[in-house]
């Protein structure tokens, strides 16, 4: 055996999960990061901490680029903070989180950017970086501050079509911000439906007594996301802009991305976890109102199709996390259109997608791309999203031979939409540039050390991106 001085940990006996493919190889993790992927036991840990991986699946951390934290919406506030939820991605495997920056009323998109950098460091245990959000109007000094946040590291914007009156953008202030992000080299990251087609649906539900929770696929139809996706992708043509479709649901919107890119727009999209693993038949079940989200959840077929959009159109798989808990749900459960929308996931969104690799549906390789390689690269974090050497030493130990019922979670609230679900693997070791959180299924950290991520800039867009 040879060995490099000084290596502070080693994941010993691991199948390591790369998107190139699988290799049979020991980690070696010096100062936080990657030093070296070696043949299994060719080199001395020597007084290295040594993580046991023997007959487990080694991947890198996740990334997740979607997540609402500590986040008010209307009147409701989420239960969790970034300590709590930056715990609970990391239980499920998730070491690197991307959440929002939503201004408050009077606040400018980079204050936000600002406060919200400031609430997180110290009190995340994982890597948090943020985007800026251009809500309700885009004025000069709004416009002003993409780049002002690019400058902060913040390289992405995320505009609303829907949410009138809290969030929501008409299409005209779109382009404008679509245009500032172009000069910023900065994503916009878009939330397409199409509010009036939304409101005309819901407001006909409401006509003739209806409108509950169990109708809330129907109050968001998906013309509504067809249409809002057809109109955003057409202003990314026309401001030379890089576009990211948040939460898509429809095949036939992963078919509008693959003509937009054919004309030479940087379109690219991302799904989620329950888009993929559940469908509108929950609304016809049990607290319909916990399954409420925007866009809803969609019809068994469109489940199908989006399936076979994954890699290709849809290039990130990532949670949408929203931690409400089921009080908050049930308040207004006779009205999807108050139900506060979105659901907790941040924690179930890799263990869901590694059991479904594990049953044969996508390839672990495939996860690794969607969950953590391919959005590290869009998002502008080099040192993210893979376990050669060299990288964070974000790391990942999952047990491929578990078996287990999503139940008590860790998330700041008291159910999970995916409750009741058998998954295959087991996270068991999750360590996070170089620090062990977790250790067997149980938290061993001390201090949160996670860091605010400052990101690059995109290449300029054009048509051959
Ligand atoms: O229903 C959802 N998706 N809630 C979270 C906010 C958003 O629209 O992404
Ligand atoms: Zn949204
Ligand atoms: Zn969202």
């Amino acid at each position: 055996m040879t060995g490099p001085a000084r290596l502070d940990l080693v994941v010993r006996g691991g199948t390591v999960v790369l998107e190139s493919g699988t290799l049979a190889a020991d980690v070696l993790v010096r100062g936080g990061r990657v030093a070296g992927l070696v043949g299994r036991g060719t080199v001395e840990a020597g007084r290295a901490r040594v993580v046991d991986a023997e007959g487990a699946l080694v991947l890198p951390g996740g990334v997740d680029v979607h997540t609402h934290i500590g986040i008010t919406f209307g009147e409701h506030r989420t239960r969790d903070d970034f300590a709590s939820a930056s715990r609970a991605a990391s239980f499920g495997g998730t070491t690197t989180l991307l959440e929002f920056a939503f201004p408050e009323a009077g606040e400018s998109p980079a204050e936000a950017v600002r406060r919200r950098i400031g609430e997180a460091v110290g009190a995340c245990w994982t890597d948090i970086g943020f985007h800026a959000a251009v809500v309700g109007e885009a004025g000069p000094d709004s416009l002003a501050d993409v780049e002002v946040a690019a400058r902060l590291g913040c390289p992405s914007v995320k505009v609303f079509t829907a949410y009138r009156g809290l969030m929501m953008l008409e299409l005209g202030d779109v382009l404008a911000v679509m245009c500032a992000a172009a000069r910023a080299r900065s994503l916009v990251m878009v939330h397409a439906e199409t509010e009036s087609l939304v409101e005309r649906a819901t407001a006909e539900l409401h006509a003739h007594g209806r409108g509950g929770s169990g109708d809330h696929a129907r109050a968001r139809p998906p013309g509504a996301e067809l249409d809002a996706a057809r109109s955003v992708l057409e202003l990314a043509r026309q401001a030379g802009a890089w576009v990211y479709l948040v939460h898509v649901t429809l095949p036939e919107v992963a078919a509008e991305i693959a003509t937009a890119r054919a004309r030479g727009t940087a379109a690219h999209a991302e799904t989620c976890p329950h888009y993929l693993v559940l469908d509108e038949s929950v609304y016809d079940g049990r607290c319909p109102e916990r399954f409420v989200c925007s866009p809803p959840l969609r019809a068994p077929h469109a489940v199908r199709g989006l399936w076979r959009s994954l890699g290709a159109e849809l290039t990130g798989i990532h949670s949408d996390h929203c931690c409400w808990d089921s009080t908050q749900k049930a308040a207004s459960a006779d009205d999807s259109s108050r139900v506060p929308p979105g659901l907790p996931g941040v924690e179930t969104r890799l263990p869901l997608m590694i059991s479904q690799a594990l049953a044969g549906r996508l390839a672990l390789t495939d996860v690794v791309r969607l969950c953590a390689a391919a959005p590290a690269r869009l998002f502008g974090l080099p040192a993210k999203g893979s376990l050669l050497p060299g990288m964070d030493a974000d790391v990942v130990v999952v047990d491929p031979a578990a078996r287990a019922t999503i139940g008590e979670l860790h998330m700041a609230t008291d159910y999970s939409p995916f409750e009741g679900m058998e998954v295959r693997g087991r996270v068991d070791t999750v360590v996070a540039g170089g620090r062990v959180l977790i250790e067997r299924g149980a938290w061993v950290a001390e201090e949160p050390g996670g860091r605010f991520l400052r990101r690059h800039r995109l290449p300029r867009a054009t048509a051959a991106t």
